[in-house]
């Protein structure tokens, strides 16, 4: 019986995929990284900065030491967190709202489990911090997904155990994770049939068989 929902942030709550690129893009361009494409960018869903940031070297032929790697990884976000004063609650993807206020109806809690140490920031900006009970992000853990610690976290928030929790994720590497966590999934997102996750649907703004999902 599921009792709560942990809903991945970037591409399953909120669109900011498209921030993200930018900013890589940015990057990638002062480094004279001139192939620096969407495709690349479709690589880095659910996957951390450090790790996102190698997807953009590895496009390069230079060696950087660890502390050139922290300075660039701080210069994107830098980028990013500029890209994010434009963002308010139009990022929402549609279906979400109604969504989340369904499920609260039903007596769901509601969690954040995503690695972005942007989190807090996005939730307030898009104002989705009202639907939230307890946020595990980026500035929680030491691992990011494929491990599971983002999920344990949130579960752990929320004084649920795993096997009543559900992750809606967009990402392989987020539905390794709710797997490795103990927990059932939903994928959504362009990727969905390819994620191998519990249950699927290309949407938050389908028709999901939630009073079915919820009780298994
Ligand atoms: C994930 C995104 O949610 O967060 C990744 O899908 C991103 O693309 C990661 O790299 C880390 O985000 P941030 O905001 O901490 O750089
Ligand atoms: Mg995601």
């Amino acid at each position: 019986m599921i009792k709560g929902i942990i809903f991945d942030l970037d591409g399953v709550l909120v669109s900011t995929d498209e921030l993200h690129y930018q900013a890589w893009k940015r990057l990638a361009q002062e480094l004279d990284i001139k192939d620096f494409t969407k495709e690349d960018n479709e690589k880095q869903r659910g996957v951390s900065r450090m790790e996102s940031l190698e997807i953009v070297l590895n496009k390069g032929d230079k060696v950087y030491s660890l502390e050139e790697k922290e300075e660039l990884a701080e210069r994107k976000n830098a980028y990013y967190v500029d890209l994010l004063e434009t963002l308010d609650n139009k990022a929402v993807l549609c279906g979400v709202v109604k969504t989340i206020r369904y499920l609260k109806q039903l007596g769901m809690l509601i969690g954040i489990g995503s690695v972005s140490k942007n989190t807090p920031a996005i939730l307030q900006k898009t104002e989705l911090d009202q639907y939230i009970d307890k946020v595990s992000c980026g500035l929680d853990i030491t691992n990011s997904k494929p491990d599971p610690e983002v999920f344990l976290v949130a579960a752990g928030k929320l004084g649920l155990e795993p096997e009543n929790c559900l992750v809606v994720e967009d990402s392989a590497a987020g539905i390794v994770a709710a797997k490795a966590a103990g927990m059932k999934s939903l994928g959504v997102g362009p990727y969905y049939k390819s994620l191998s996750a519990t249950y699927e649907a290309t949407g938050l703004d389908t028709d999901i068989p939630w009073e079915t999902i919820l009780q298994n």
